[in-house]
């Protein structure tokens, strides 16, 4: 039976993260870097085999992997063969802060791998080393040109609007995806309980943005069953799209269709303001898949119609390298 909520949402996403670590520094997430914790094991193979099994014998189609970094498990490769071989998995994306995508592109797309989401906060190589406390600008370009080239069915890049840092760039992300088929994402900045401060002083709406493409030939493209909350915007004389993700606009949450799994087992309902589910003793073997199921529709049938996030809530994300964006 498909997963569905009681305000008749139904889930055919899942966004599941593999580990909590990360080698950029991005000063919205984890402006310290990573910090290791070695009790820390994140879900084994077997464990995601299983976990995406029973998502999608309950009607999950699409997997995002995420992390943290996910290219910085050792067993990546393996990771997307895995997923891919799972029946009924039909689209499997990645969301990657690049740093070896040029290396491993082929390698991944081999593997099984649809889709790629690539974060680039600016086009300009001193601010993006800025915001992400590594030099690694001339890294991600080349796997963006990489991703390109092997073909990938789509490729994303996110872009975090940050407000006195890149707000002044649409030009040159406008430029950047005339001539490629690349859809831009920008995605308000979102609070969470490590980096108020940051929140307080950068957020800025995706509004002037909306406004700024209507009024210049950009039309707004219809929703498929998988795309999530963001506003897609195409123009004839670019290759690319732009796209808008604005969680603080009024009925963000109403196309929710995606829930998350932590790289440590734990389902959670939305990015913000829950627990999570601990599923993880259902993970330690096939015969426990029926037991798993329950859960997951138990669980879901609690899910909240909102994030509550204008009225401050960040609930128990302390950034969204914990819980994978
Ligand atoms: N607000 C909005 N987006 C964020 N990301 C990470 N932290 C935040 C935040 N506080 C983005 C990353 C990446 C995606 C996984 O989530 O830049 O593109
Ligand atoms: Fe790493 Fe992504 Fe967080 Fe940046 S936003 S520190 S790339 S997990």
């Amino acid at each position: 039976m498909q997963l569905s909520d009681s305000f008749g949402r139904k889930f055919y996403y899942l966004r599941l993260s593999i580990t909590d670590v990360c080698n950029f520094k991005c000063e919205y997430c984890l402006p310290n870097g990573y910090q290791h914790d070695k009790k820390n094991c994140f879900l084994s193979l077997d464990e995601i085999r299983r976990t995406v099994t029973a998502f999608a014998q309950v009607g999950t189609e699409k997997i995002r992997i995420t992390g943290g970094e996910p290219a910085l498990r050792k067993d990546l490769t393996q990771i997307i063969q895995t997923i891919s071989a799972i029946d009924g998995i039909k689209k499997i994306a990645m969301t990657t802060n690049g740093y070896n995508l040029a290396k491993k592109a082929q390698e991944w797309k081999d593997a099984g791998l649809n889709q790629i989401n690539i974060s680039v906060d600016s086009l300009n190589p001193h601010s993006f080393n800025k915001i992400t406390g590594v030099n690694r600008f001339d890294d991600v370009m080349r796997g963006i040109d990489k991703a390109l080239e092997v073909g990938f069915d789509k490729i994303k890049i996110n872009s975090v609007l940050i407000k006195n840092f890149n707000d002044h760039e649409l030009s040159l992300f406008l430029e950047f995806v005339k001539q490629r088929p690349i859809e831009m994402r920008f995605i308000e900045l979102m609070e969470c309980g490590e980096t108020n401060s940051f929140f307080e002083k950068h957020h800025s709406s995706g509004n002037t943005i909306k406004n700024n493409l209507e009024s210049s030939g950009w039309v707004l493209n219809d929703k498929a069953k998988d795309d999530g909350p963001a506003l897609v915007y195409s123009h004839p004389e670019y290759l690319g799209k732009i796209g808008l993700i604005m969680p603080y606009s009024k009925d963000f949450c109403v196309t929710c269709n995606r829930l998350r799994v932590s790289s440590l087992g734990k389902m959670h309902l939305c990015l913000f303001g829950d627990y999570g589910t601990d599923i993880r003793e259902h993970l330690q073997q096939d015969s426990q898949q029926q037991q798993l199921i329950s859960l997951l529709h138990q669980s879901v049938a609690t899910k909240e119609v909102s994030h509550y996030l204008q009225q401050g809530n960040t609930g128990q994300t302390p950034h969204l390298a914990s819980i994978g964006g």
